[in-house]
């Protein structure tokens, strides 16, 4: 869709190389490459480009969340088989995350958490008809040792107890789980990867040759990660992997922001909130946030004013995740999925 180029992978290169679309003539080429950037420019408020704030989701309202919960090697294993899998996606959360945020609580899962990118992320996945695997790190974060192994003898278990080996195989790991996953490649067959704000762990193995197609999706605010991110993508493509990148920016928060994305927030709660971050200063007149949501007193201002549904529902999670991402400086991340999906279904073969 884009350009003709050589190698199917050019394209998420020219991501980053504007200069390279000078010579464009075309202008249906030169819009679709906007559609394609308009996730790594920093939205000005109001635009109607702005990603975050449309209800069009590009994934399939058929598709519905029915997650199977298993136990097993002394840990949570839940999925969900699409009709005709096309593939299937494994992914690994960060530090403190749980296999359970990637569906909504239901009668299914009673302790799914269902936290905003992580759901968003599954439901992209399954609309696209991605087998979805998830699991939980034994620890609070992922470990490099034993439990690389068990997960690949997880991951196989379960691939071949469904018939789902003949598929390819993809992953998805943010932050401790982006670490654990590009680890995971090193010895298991993976079509392609994704290391989402993570710059892997190139540096303590080697690199196998056949090491698979690697997409890094981060967030430039975080600027010593971004160097990290740019020395692995390098050496990684000196060795001849195919590798490309997503840089993910900040974006303002607007009113209906949280009902958007949060399904469990109304669009009046919404509101509200918005005004009462502006009003306590945790965004600024333009809706930007003024520090990470980790470091913002957001819940104390939320406490004055009581909001009893938040409290009651323990929504404090879900709506400091959408104030992290809108931060841009360190968290999950599903508005990237389109391009995150094409990376994979164009690494299928
Ligand atoms: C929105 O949610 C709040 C808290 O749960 C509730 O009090 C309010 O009635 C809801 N508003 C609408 C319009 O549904």
């Amino acid at each position: 869709m884009l350009r003709r180029v050589s190698k199917p992978a050019n394209k998420w290169h020219q991501i980053r190389n504007h200069r390279l679309f000078a010579p464009v003539t075309s202008l249906i080429i030169f819009i679709t490459f906007l559609v394609f950037v308009s996730g790594r420019v920093r939205q000005q408020p109001g635009s109607i480009t702005d990603p975050p704030n449309q209800k069009r989701y590009s994934y399939s309202s058929s598709v519905e969340l029915h997650p199977t919960v298993e136990y097993r090697s002394g840990t949570d294993i839940i999925w969900q088989i699409p009709k005709s899998p096309k593939a299937v996606l494994f992914l690994a959360h960060g530090c403190n995350g749980r296999a359970m945020n990637f569906w909504d609580k239901s009668p299914e899962c009673p302790k799914c958490v269902g936290l905003p990118e992580e759901r968003l992320i599954t439901l992209h996945a399954l609309s696209h008809k991605f087998a979805v695997v998830a699991i939980s790190s034994v620890g609070e974060c992922w470990s490099l040792g034993e439990e690389r192994n068990v997960v690949k003898e997880t991951i196989r278990w379960w691939v071949q107890k469904h018939k789902l080996d003949t598929l390819p195989l993809t992953a998805l790991g943010a932050s401790s789980g982006g670490y654990f996953v590009s680890a995971l490649a090193m010895d298991m067959k993976f079509n392609s990867i994704v290391t989402m704000i993570a710059e892997g762990v190139f540096h303590r193995f080697k690199i196998p040759d056949a090491y698979p197609p690697t997409l890094f999706v981060h967030m430039p605010k975080d600027s010593s990660r971004l160097q990290l991110v740019r020395k692995n993508l390098e050496s990684l493509r000196q060795k001849g992997v195919d590798v490309a990148e997503i840089e993910c920016m900040e974006f303002p928060l607007t009113p209906n922001l949280l009902s958007d994305r949060i399904p469990e927030v109304n669009a009046s709660v919404s509101v509200h909130l918005f005004e009462l971050f502006r009003k306590n200063g945790i965004i600024d007149e333009r809706g930007y946030m003024v520090k990470d949501g980790r470091a913002t007193r957001w819940k104390d201002a939320l406490k004055d004013e009581k909001v009893p549904s938040l409290v009651q529902n323990d929504l404090f999670h879900h709506i400091q995740e959408e104030l992290n991402l809108a931060y841009a400086y360190h968290e999950m991340t599903s508005l990237q999925m389109d391009q995150i999906l094409d990376w994979f279904e164009s690494h299928m073969k």
